[in-house]
C-alpha cells in the first residue's frame, strides 16, 4: 500500500490555480476506484449524479435520489479520505426550496463526509446557493450543458453557441460568483466562451468539461475516460486507458478456463491433511 497523499484544501486549490497549475478532477462512484484515483494524485473527486447512467443504467440522471448519492459518496470518501470531495445534488434535491437545498447539502457533509456540493443552474438557483453558503458549505456551480435540464436544452449538445446564449452564460457565471460559489463548472460550451469567463472570474475557479484548455482545470467522467460506459463515448472525452476491453478479455478468459477446467488450479484452493480427512470419513461411517 503506498503512502496517503496530503489532503488538498480550498486554499490549496486556489494556490495551485494562482501558480498556473491546472486542477485535475474526475467523477467517481465507488470505493476501489476512489482508492485508485487518490493514489494517482487526482486533485478533486465529483460523485456525480451521472452515476444514474454510469452505475445504475438509467437513461438520464433524473431518477437518482439523495439516498443513492449519499451511499455512493460515503463509499468514495472511504476510498479517498484525503481528496477534495464534491457531492452532486440530484434532481429535485434543491429545486423545490432554499430549505430543501440546505438540508440536502448538509446530508452530503454530515452523512457522506463531503467537502463541498455542486448544483446545476444560473441566476435561478442563486437563492439556494446563498442559503447553502450561509450554512457554511462550499458550493460549486454548473453551467452550459446541465444534464438535469436536458429536456429543455434539447438534448446533450453544445451550449452558448450564439452571442445571445453565450451572454446568458456569462451573466449566469457572474450571478453565481456573486452568490458565493468558489468554483464553476462549464460543461460543453465553446472554448472561447470558457476562456472569457475564466479571464473575468475574480474569486472563483473555472473548470472545463469539454469546454477547452483555458480554464483553471479539467473534469472528465471516469467511465468515458476509461471506456467503461457501454452506450456511447462523447467527443469531448479522451480514452486514457481502455479498461472496458481489458475487463471484457479477462471475463472471456474466466468463462473459458472454468469451462475447460483449467481454473481453479492447485494454487487457488486449500487441501486437507490425510489424517483429518480419514477421521472425517470414520465419523461419517459411524453415523451410517
Ligand atoms: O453528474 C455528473 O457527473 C456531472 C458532470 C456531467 C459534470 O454533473
Amino acid at each position: 500500500m503506498s503512502e496517503q497523499p496530503k489532503k488538498l484544501t480550498l486554499p490549496g486549490l486556489f494556490k495551485n490555480a494562482s501558480e498556473g497549475k491546472p486542477i485535475t478532477w474526475l467523477t467517481c462512484y465507488d470505493y476501489p476506484t476512489a482508492y485508485l484515483q487518490e493514489q494517482a494524485g487526482v486533485d478533486m473527486i465529483l460523485v456525480g449524479d451521472s452515476l444514474g447512467m454510469t452505475m445504475l443504467g438509467y437513461d438520464s440522471t433524473l431518477p437518482v435520489t439523495m439516498d443513492d448519492m449519499i451511499r455512493h459518496s460515503a463509499a468514495v470518501r472511504r476510498g479517498a479520505p484525503n481528496t477534495w470531495l464534491i457531492g452532486d445534488m440530484p434532481y429535485m434535491s434543491y429545486q423545490p426550496s432554499v430549505e430543501s437545498a440546505i438540508r440536502n447539502a448538509g446530508r452530503f457533509m454530515a452523512e457522506a463526509g463531503c467537502d463541498s456540493v455542486k448544483l446545476e443552474g444560473g441566476e435561478a438557483v442563486c437563492d439556494r446557493i446563498r442559503g447553502i453558503v450561509d450554512a457554511g458549505i462550499p458550493v460549486v456551480g454548473h453551467l452550459g450543458l446541465t444534464p438535469q435540464s436536458v429536456s429543455s436544452l434539447g438534448g446533450f449538445r453544445l451550449q452558448g453557441k450564439s452571442a445571445a446564449t453565450a451572454k446568458k452564460i456569462v451573466d449566469d457565471a457572474r450571478a453565481l460568483e456573486e452568490a458565493g460559489v468558489y468554483m464553476i463548472l462549464l460543461e460543453l460550451v465553446p472554448d472561447r466562451l470558457c476562456q472569457l469567463i475564466t479571464e473575468r472570474a475574480n474569486n472563483c475557479l473555472i473548470m472545463s468539461l469539454g469546454s477547452g484548455l483555458h480554464a483553471h482545470g479539467q473534469l472528465l467522467i471516469y467511465h468515458d475516460a476509461f471506456a467503461l460506459y457501454p452506450k456511447f463515448k462523447p467527443r469531448m472525452a479522451k480514452v486514457f486507458a481502455d479498461a472496458g476491453s481489458v475487463i471484457r478479455e479477462g471475463l472471456k478468459s474466466y468463462v473459458k478456463e472454468v469451462k475447460d477446467k483449467t481454473f481453479p488450479a492447485p494454487e487457488n484452493w486449500f487441501g486437507m491433511a490425510d489424517e483429518e480427512f480419514d477421521e472425517l470419513m470414520r465419523l461419517l461411517e459411524r453415523e451410517e
